[in-house]
């Protein structure tokens, strides 16, 4: 278990960028670097396909067995009209529940030589570094009772969070806190929802023991708006499922491309490394795909499950210096004459070569 890796390259552009993650996976594996193993497993779309079941049994068998996960991406559009529980979309779900993936980290910073990418003035950018904590296993995604009424003219979810369920989150927030810049904004919307008021109670209380971290309470319609107005005055926002769904897809475009974010969901004692971009069906098999948000959630993986901070220091630096030298996914690219998926990672394993 505790040198194993799942793979799950998925749907859409999911097996192209696991591609590229692998080439930097078997030149650590074959060098000795680091001593794990891995094996490869279906989920999402391809997962209907070959078991009829968006996350089979074998899977999360699989999973079990594993201490950490590389994720591709799921969703096709050959399922999307599928019911609830035989969308691709489920199997991803499943596994977050099934493994407790609670915390959900998603950083969002910005490389100097992409500040030209993002559609924001460069000095509101420029300084950006911030971490989403997302709560990922609770909220309306999971709540009971669910459905569509009898002549499925209506249909309802619930929005519900226990205090367990927001204690233990708000204190892995308030810990990161600490070895950041001990500011945290709590974002909710309790002017409206009773989900929220108690979020905030909870915030709060867990807060008393971090007495040198400073909370900001924000409503989220104001943090979406103020993410694009002062992105900078963020360092750790904690929010919930929902919330930090909509608010991570937002902040990624402070950096240019979505294509280049990766992203942690841990439990206790496991991690699922994945993009938090999705399966992109309309770019997938050309080549085209920027490989970097996977190559990164790879370098994540050496960080928090394998405690491997110089792999993963090495894996960004090793994107930094190939971006730097100027090459450039079509997503990044304003010319014709951008880099392939498979080249950026043929570079970024080059680069990795030199400085691990
Ligand atoms: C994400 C995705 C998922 C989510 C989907 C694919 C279920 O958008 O990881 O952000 O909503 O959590
Ligand atoms: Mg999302």
């Amino acid at each position: 278990m505790k040198n194993k890796i799942l793979l799950l390259p998925g749907d859409g552009v999911g097996p192209e960028i696991t591609t590229e993650a692998v080439k930097i996976l078997d030149y650590i594996i074959g060098k000795s670097i680091v001593d794990v193993s891995y094996t490869e497993g279906d989920i999402g779309g391809v997962a209907i396909d070959n078991h009829n079941n968006p996350f089979p049994d074998e899977t999360l068998q699989k999973a079990r067995d594993s201490s950490s996960i590389l994720l591709g991406a799921v969703g096709t559009i050959k399922h999307s009209n599928n019911p609830n529980n035989m969308k691709p979309e489920s199997g991803l779900l499943a596994l977050r529940k099934n493994l407790d993936l609670y915390i959900n980290l998603r950083p969002i910073f910005i490389l100097p030589s992409l500040i030209s990418c993002s559609s924001l003035k460069p000095e509101v950018i420029k300084d950006i570094d911030i971490i989403i904590v997302r709560e990922l296993v609770s909220d309306i995604y999971f709540g009971e009772p669910r459905g569509f009424d009898n002549d499925s003219r209506s249909a309802f979810n619930t929005m519900r969070y226990s205090e367990d369920e927001v204690e233990r989150i708000a204190s892995y927030a308030f810990d990161l806190s600490e070895t950041r810049k001990s500011i945290i904004t709590s974002v909710d919307k309790a002017n409206v929802l009773e989900t929220s008021q108690l979020w905030r109670k909870c915030v709060d209380k867990i807060g008393k023991k971090f007495p040198d971290v400073k909370i900001d309470h924000m409503y989220i319609d104001n943090a979406a708006m103020q993410l694009i107005n002062n992105p900078s005055q963020f360092d750790v926002i904690l929010t919930g499922n929902l919330f930090g769904d909509i608010l991570s897809d937002e902040a990624s475009m402070l950096t240019g491309s979505i294509g280049m974010l990766p992203s942690a969901s841990l439990s206790k004692s496991q991690g699922v490394y994945e993009p938090i971009h999705g399966s992109a069906p309309d770019i997938a098999g050309k080549n085209i795909v920027n490989p970097i948000a996977m190559i990164l959630s790879l370098g994540m993986m050496f960080r928090y499950s394998f405690k491997r901070d110089d792999i993963s220091d090495s894996i960004d630096n090793a994107v930094n210096t190939v971006l730097s030298n100027g090459y450039l996914t079509k997503d990044l690219s304003d010319s014709n004459d951008f880099t392939s998926t498979s080249q950026m990672g043929d570079l970024i394993l080059e680069e990795f070569k030199k400085n691990v």
